[in-house]
C-alpha cells in the first residue's frame, strides 16, 4: 500500500480545521499548512483516498505528483516542462481521456500563466506518447482529467485535480442562493470551533439559506438542529437546500426574530450564526442594535457556547464581554473580499 500526498485547498484562515478533519477522517499526516494561504498538504494511504469526498472543510483536493523549483527567467519554462514530463502524469490518462492544464501562478516571472499552460500541455502529451504510446486529446471546456500546475515564486507543483472542475463546497445542496450566503466550509469550521459534539442541540437563529444548519445536520448524526430567520422567503429557501442535502427531516425550521429568541426556544446547547453585516442592512447602528438584543437573548437560552462570524468583531467582542460572556476563541478568516472574525464565547 503506497502513501500519496494531497494538496487540499480551503478558505484562508481555517487551514488547521482542514488538517484536523483530514487527520480524523483519512488518518492523514500533515506535511505543510501555510496559514492564511488556504492550502494544506497532507500524506495519506492510497486506500484512504476515496474518503476525500467526505471532507467538509475543503474547496478542492489534488493528488500531488511532483514538486520542484523553477527560476523566474523565461528559459526556466524548460524546468516546468521537465517537471511535468517526469511527474508520472501519463498514468492518469487513457487513449480515450481528454485533459486540460490549469495554472496558478503567483510571484514575479518573465513568463505568464499561458506560457506555463502551453509548455505543461506539451509535456503531458509527450509523457503519454513516450511511455504509453498514445496522444491524449486536449479539451479545455470539459476535460476528463485536469492537470494542475502551480508556480508560486520559485516553487512548482504538478497535481491531478480530484473531483473535476467544480469546487467541492459549491456542490450539491445550494439550490436556493441566499444573497449573503456563507461558504459551507466556513460554516463547518464554525461548528468545529464552537466545540459542539454529536447530540448537542445546534441552532442558527439568523440562518438565511440554512448553510450552518445543513452543515450541522451533515456533521452530527444525532444532533437536533434548528434554523430560524425572520424572512419567510429565506426559510423556504433553507428548506429547499436542506431537502437537496437529504437532511430536511433532521432540521426544525422557524420563521422568527432573533431579538426575541427566548420566546421561540427555552434552551439550546450551541448557537452558530452569521448575523447580518451592516453593509447590507444600510446602517451600522441598526445592525449593532440587533447584535445587542440578540446577545442578551442568547444569554437566556445558550447552555454551552455561541459562535458568530462578523466583520464588526471589535464591537461584537466588547459587547459579549460587557454582558459577561467569556470569549474563548477568535480568529480572522477570508470571506469573499471581507476579513470577518469568528468569535466563540461561553455564557458567563
Ligand atoms: C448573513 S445572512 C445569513 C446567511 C446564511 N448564513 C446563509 O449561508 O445563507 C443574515 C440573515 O439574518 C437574517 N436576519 C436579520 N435580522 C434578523 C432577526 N432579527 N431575526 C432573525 N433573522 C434575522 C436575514 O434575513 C438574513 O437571512
Amino acid at each position: 500500500m503506497g502513501r500519496v500526498e494531497l494538496i487540499l485547498t480551503t478558505n484562508p484562515g481555517i487551514e488547521d480545521i482542514v488538517a484536523g478533519e483530514a487527520a480524523a477522517k483519512l488518518a492523514a499526516e500533515l506535511v505543510e499548512a501555510r496559514e492564511g494561504h488556504g492550502r494544506v498538504v497532507v500524506r495519506v494511504d492510497e486506500d484512504k483516498l476515496y474518503l476525500v469526498e467526505e471532507l467538509r472543510s475543503i474547496h478542492r483536493a489534488r493528488l500531488l505528483l511532483a514538486r520542484g523549483s523553477v527560476c523566474a527567467a523565461r528559459s526556466c519554462l524548460d524546468e516546468v516542462y521537465r517537471l511535468v514530463l517526469e511527474s508520472g502524469v501519463e498514468d492518469y490518462l487513457t487513449p480515450d481521456s481528454s485533459f486540460a492544464v490549469r495554472v496558478t501562478r503567483a510571484g514575479s516571472h518573465e513568463y505568464t500563466s499561458l506560457d506555463i499552460a502551453r509548455v505543461a500541455g506539451d509535456a503531458v502529451i509527450e509523457a503519454a506518447r513516450r511511455r504509453r504510446g498514445f496522444r491524449p486529446r486536449v479539451d479545455l471546456d470539459y476535460p476528463s482529467v485536469i492537470v494542475a500546475v502551480d508556480v508560486v515564486n520559485e516553487e512548482a507543483a504538478v497535481s491531478i485535480e480530484l473531483g473535476g472542475d467544480l469546487s467541492w463546497h459549491r456542490r450539491g445542496y445550494r439550490i436556493y442562493d441566499h444573497p449573503a450566503a456563507l461558504k459551507p466550509t466556513l460554516a463547518y469550521a464554525m461548528i468545529m470551533l464552537s466545540g459542539a459534539v454529536d447530540g448537542d442541540h445546534i441552532m442558527d437563529p439568523m440562518c438565511g439559506g440554512g448553510t450552518v444548519a445543513v452543515e450541522a445536520a451533515l456533521t452530527f448524526e444525532s444532533s437536533p438542529v434548528t434554523c430560524m430567520d425572520k424572512n419567510p422567503r429565506h426559510i423556504r429557501g433553507a428548506m429547499m437546500n436542506a431537502a437537496a442535502a437529504l437532511v430536511g427531516s433532521r432540521i426544525r425550521f422557524l420563521v422568527g426574530d432573533a431579538t426575541r429568541l427566548s420566546s421561540y426556544i427555552d434552551s439550546v446547547d450551541v448557537v452558530v450564526s452569521n448575523p447580518p453585516y451592516g453593509i447590507r442592512m444600510g446602517s451600522p447602528s441598526k445592525v449593532r442594535r440587533v447584535y445587542e438584543v440578540f446577545v442578551d437573548e442568547a444569554a437566556r437560552v445558550v447552555r454551552k457556547r455561541i459562535a458568530v462570524i462578523t466583520p464588526e468583531y471589535g464591537y461584537f467582542r466588547r459587547l459579549l464581554e460587557s454582558r459577561g460572556w467569556k470569549v474563548v476563541h477568535e480568529r480572522r478568516v477570508a470571506h469573499g473580499n471581507l476579513y470577518p472574525h469568528i468569535i466563540v464565547a461561553e455564557p458567563g
